[in-house]
């Protein structure tokens, strides 16, 4: 199999995508806005280029001869970084440049990483949509994340076969590499009919994700393809060990 290119490979989940395809022997062009800010990136196998998610000349020209593309980009990294002034155009964006610059290259696999904040709750309102469960700080982001689903939605029938993985749940960040994870559908894990599992006090049975773990779906799906231009949920359970 050829290389993977990431866009967003700076980042946590554009790192961990890299480090696992490495250990499965993949070559990775992991694409970075400016490459002297990530020193460190390069390593055996690993391609550190300049490119532009947002730019389909740009993602043609960094994708072309790759077997796959991962679209880990976000324009904000967490509650301190702009998150609620995100361009509500970002992710939509994102999705044109995306399938027309792999489809300008021949690239037909793309795996987008998703956000849970769109996944249906119990009663069947977006996580975003309900004030209680979700701050309304990140409801920018999220509405400007959910315009680029939908964007993918639209374009559903292209020549780019893609899929969106939505880790549901807490991501975190450094947790452990388990090698599994459980695939929902639109809704949070644990509620009517999802996976069945049952929250307690101390968490057990939540969904959860290590980044690790989210990066074995991304190449897996990238490797051997099972969810075919659709948004699916990624999601491990707590034990209540952790
Ligand atoms: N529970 C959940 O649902 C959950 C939790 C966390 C994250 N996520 C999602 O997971 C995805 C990845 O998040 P993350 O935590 O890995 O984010 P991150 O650590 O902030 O990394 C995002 C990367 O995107 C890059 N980037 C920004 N604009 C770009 C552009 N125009 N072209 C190319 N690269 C660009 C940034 O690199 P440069 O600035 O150097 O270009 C940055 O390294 C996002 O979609 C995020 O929303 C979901």
């Amino acid at each position: 199999m050829g290389g993977i290119v990431v866009f967003g490979a700076g980042g946590r989940a554009g790192r961990a995508v890299t480090a696992e395809a490495r250990t499965r022997g993949l070559t990775v062009t992991a694409v970075v806005r400016e490459p002297t800010r990530y020193p460190d990136l390069g390593a055996r196998g690993v391609t550190v280029v300049r490119g532009d998610v947002l730019d389909a000349g740009s993602v043609a020209g960094v994708a072309a001869g790759h077997v796959g593309a991962v679209h880990a980009v976000s324009p904000a990294s967490g509650p301190d970084d702009g998150v609620d002034a995100v361009d509500p155009g970002f992710f939509v964006q994102a999705a044109d440049a995306l399938l027309d610059g792999l489809g300008t290259a021949g690239v037909a696999r793309l795996v987008a990483v998703g956000l849970g904040a769109n996944l249906l709750g119990t009663d069947g309102r977006m996580v975003l949509d309900d004030p209680v469960a979700f701050p309304s700080a990140l409801r920018p982001f999220a509405l400007a994340h959910t315009a680029g689903l939908d964007r993918l939605r639209e374009r559903g029938d292209g020549p780019v076969d893609w899929v969106m993985l939505t880790p549901a749940g807490f991501l975190e960040h450094g947790g452990p590499r388990t090698g599994r994870y459980r695939v929902g559908g639109e809704r949070v894990p644990g509620g009517a009919g999802e996976s069945g599992e049952r929250s307690d006090g101390d968490g057990a049975g939540r969904p959860w994700l290590s980044y690790a773990d989210l990066a074995v779906a991304v190449v897996d799906e990238i490797e051997a393809p099972v969810r075919h231009r659709a948004r699916v949920s990624v999601f491990n359970v707590r034990d209540g060990k952790r």
